[in-house]
């Protein structure tokens, strides 16, 4: 469970425990209002049972007043041919009482007088038994009670009669008088009007007349109309509007809108707040943890609460894993580096002690060899070429062959001796190239694989080596040899010349320094050398052809050797399927090849003029001023920019020669730029590179010539005089 939903789970408890509270809080309420609704029902009772008396008041009087008289008296004892009732209690008394009917019994029960203004013959007599009336009035002497008849509910009120002496009404009644009032319309009207209810005259009760409609907020009350029996004959039911309800609900539908409102704006907030304080900063956190990228907790670092101290231990600890991860990376580097270099020692250590004992063994056998190839011939000399000495002189050419395969072995094995002597002169690469492809060997290559065209790139403006041209003529046979070997269905060999400067040493199959080189490469699309094997080509005697015309395994240990016997680097590259290229580094030499027609020295001699030489790297200045100074010149060298800017304040020359690219300082347009606002002076450009747009600038500043390095001394020497004698 993420943090985000037990944070949602406490907010919801939080918000439960409020939600229970609330509902206690309203059940309280509730009860306190239903009790105030039931004090109002019982209040309103008690005004509808005045009400109700009030309006049977008239009637009471009516019946209270007539009954305590003694012409009344008079007239139940003898009523017969009495006319006193039908004048004293005629229609009008009835109309003046709102009364609709009356009825006067003797003692005996006996109906003496009735009148009703209702039109109903049957409410001569009151609808009750006779023994009833007794019953009503024997003791008490007022009675009330209801009948049911055709025109409605008729309220009667009954009073015993006495004569006007007796008030209390102490003495036996001397009949019984009954008023009556038909609850009508008009009574439901008057009714409703001093209620303010709904009032209605019902057969029986509303069952529900306690309960609370809570719908209508109506409340509704009951009151039951006794018949003389005491049993209900009917029911008054007044319905009225309760004031409290209506506020009950309405506390209740507003508390709920309240506390809605109170979960929306407090979720929110809480969970605004933790998102904003605790989760966002903890997401960020573990996010630059997941990914190891910094950014995101960069962003709260500078909180001043414990999740900014945390990104900031975080952040520690990054600065810590970086430092840690950059040291191990540069203790691997150092570490492959050592081992390349083991190796590389190890290599040439295995490579010379090889090639100490084959060098041994070669001149042993060199001697041994030569009766083997001499005494041959002599053979063949001395035995005449007729068909019967045939068996003979094949014997003896086998013999022939096989001393010359050995002692080309032992050739080879003297030529990867460095005790062999070889000759070292300066050679020009290109004219050995041209010379190898004039060789029997080529010539007996291509027609051994006529499916290989062959080809050769050569650089004319190439510089001379100092070499054995012996060594180099063998070196460059077994490359094309191999290479050839290596495309048995056929290909194109590819050999080329070029000058090359390297200003950065390469780590090659050798390790390159810095320098001038010639490079001879040869390059096939034959079938590459598996890079296992590619530790071990150069080893004597490594093979992976089978024994025949070729496959002694010692091609490679020649190149080898020349190599190390020229100073020289070797760089190879293969990919397998696609092909190889042998690269051979020379170091130039400046010594001229002595039958060379060059121009003569004397046609660009210097006159002691001051030249200031300006280049970064230390053989180049020395290379250039021994070359200057030999021509007559007065030389000067500064290693960078800035240094030529100081020296050319104090010291004017007659030219500068300007390495174009120089570090860390200023380049050499920068320099030249500077130098001419000093004083205008004549400059020489020369670089490692082709010319550029820097190159462009200085010339356009007034530079002269651009020379690409490395420089001979012909062509910095005519550079020079030429540019001087401008
Ligand atoms: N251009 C190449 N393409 C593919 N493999 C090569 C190439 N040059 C050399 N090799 C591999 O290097 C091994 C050693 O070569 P090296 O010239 O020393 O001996 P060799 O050619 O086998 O025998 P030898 O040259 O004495 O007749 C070869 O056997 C071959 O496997
Ligand atoms: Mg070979």
């Amino acid at each position: 469970m993420n943090i985000r939903v037990k944070l949602s789970v406490l907010l919801l408890l939080i918000l439960s425990l409020v939600l229970a509270g609330i509902l206690i809080q309203y059940e309280i309420e509730k009860r306190g209002l239903i009790s105030l609704i039931q004090n109002e029902k019982v209040d309103k009772e008690a005004n509808i049972n005045r009400l109700l008396k009030l309006e049977g008041r008239l009637l009471e009087t009516f019946a209270y007043d007539y009954t305590y008289w003694d012409e009344m008296v008079e007239f139940v004892n003898n009523s017969k041919n009495n006319p006193w009732a039908s004048v004293e209690v005629d229609q009008p008394v009835l109309t003046s009482y709102k009364a609709n009917a009356i009825w006067i019994y003797t003692k005996d029960s006996s109906l003496a007088y009735s009148l009703n203004n209702l039109n109903d013959i049957n409410l001569k007599n009151i609808p009750i038994p006779k023994e009833a009336i007794t019953k009503l009035l024997g003791k008490k002497r007022f009675c009330h009670f209801f009948i049911n008849t055709d025109k409605g509910i008729l309220e009667i009120r009954g009073a015993t009669i006495h004569p006007s002496t007796d008030n209390e009404r102490k003495t036996p009644p001397q009949g019984y008088f009954f008023v009556s009032r038909l609850l009508d319309k008009k009574y439901i009207t008057e009714l409703s009007e001093l209620t303010n209810g709904k009032v209605e005259i019902m057969q029986y009760p509303d069952n529900d007349n306690l309960a609370l409609s809570q719908k209508k907020n109506i409340i509704t009350f009951t009151k039951a109309l006794n018949a003389w029996d005491n049993n209900p004959i009917g029911y008054i039911n007044i319905e009225f509007e309760s004031n409290l309800l209506p506020i009950a609900n309405n506390i209740f539908r507003n508390e709920l809108i309240l506390f809605a409102l109170f979960c929306v704006i407090f979720a929110t907030f809480i969970f605004v707040t933790l998102s904003y304080y605790v989760v966002n900063p903890l997401q960020l956190l573990s996010k630059s943890l997941k990914t190891k990228d910094i950014t995101y907790v960069s962003k709260i670092q500078k909180k001043r609460d414990e999740f900014g101290e945390l990104a900031r231990l975080i952040l520690d600890f990054f600065k810590v894993n970086e430092e840690l991860q950059q040291e191990i990376i540069e203790r691997k580097r150092v570490e492959e580096e050592r081992k390349k270099l083991e190796e590389r020692v190890a290599r040439q250590e295995k490579m010379e002690s090889l090639g100490r004992l084959a060098g041994g063994v070669a001149h042993d056998l060199n001697n041994i060899l030569t009766g083997m190839v001499t005494y041959p011939d002599y053979l063949l000399w001395t035995i005449p070429d007729t068909p019967e000495n045939k068996k003979v002189r094949d014997v003896i050419n086998t013999v022939k062959e096989s001393g010359e395969r050995a002692s080309a072995i032992v050739s080879d094995l003297l030529t990867m001796t460095r005790s062999s002597t070889a000759e070292m002169k300066p050679l020009d690469l290109n004219k050995l190239v041209e010379d190898y492809k004039k060789s029997p060997e080529y010539i007996e290559l291509m027609n051994r694989y006529p499916r290989i065209t062959f080809e050769t790139l050569l650089d004319r403006d190439l510089y001379n080596i100092l070499g054995s041209s012996h060594m180099i003529h063998k070196t460059l046979m077994n490359l094309v040899i191999n290479a050839a070997e290596a495309m048995p269905n056929g290909g194109k060999i590819t050999v080329s010349t070029e000058n090359r400067y390297v200003d950065k040493a390469i780590n090659g199959y050798d390790s390159i320094y810095e320098g001038n080189y010639v490079v001879l490469s040869v390059a096939d699309q034959g079938t590459g050398i598996p890079q296992e094997d590619l530790k071990r080509i150069f080893e004597p005697f490594y093979t992976k052809k089978a024994m025949g015309r070729s496959g002694t395994g010692l091609g490679l240990s020649v190149v080898w050797n020349t190599m190390q016997t020229h100073k020289g680097y070797i760089n190879v590259q293969s990919q397998e399927s696609v092909g190889t290229i042998f690269e051979l580094y020379f170091p130039i030499t400046e010594e001229a090849i002595e039958q060379q027609a060059d121009i003569p020295i004397d046609q660009y001699r210097g006159n002691n003029e001051k030249i200031l030489v300006v280049d970064d790297i230390a053989c180049m200045r020395i290379v250039t001023s021994k070359i200057l100074e030999s021509l007559g010149y007065d030389v000067a060298t500064v290693s960078s920019g800035e240094e030529a800017i100081e020296y050319i304040k104090q010291n004017p020359v007659d030219l500068i020669i300007l390495d174009m690219i120089m570090d860390p300082g200023i380049d050499g347009c920068e320099t030249y730029q500077r130098i001419v606002e000093i004083r205008p002076t004549k400059a020489i450009i020369v670089s490692g590179y082709s010319e550029t747009d820097r190159v462009r600038k200085a010339k356009e500043l007034g530079a002269g010539q651009f020379l690409q390095k490395p420089y001979r001394l012909q062509d910095i020497g005519l550079a020079v005089y030429t540019e001087l004698h401008k």
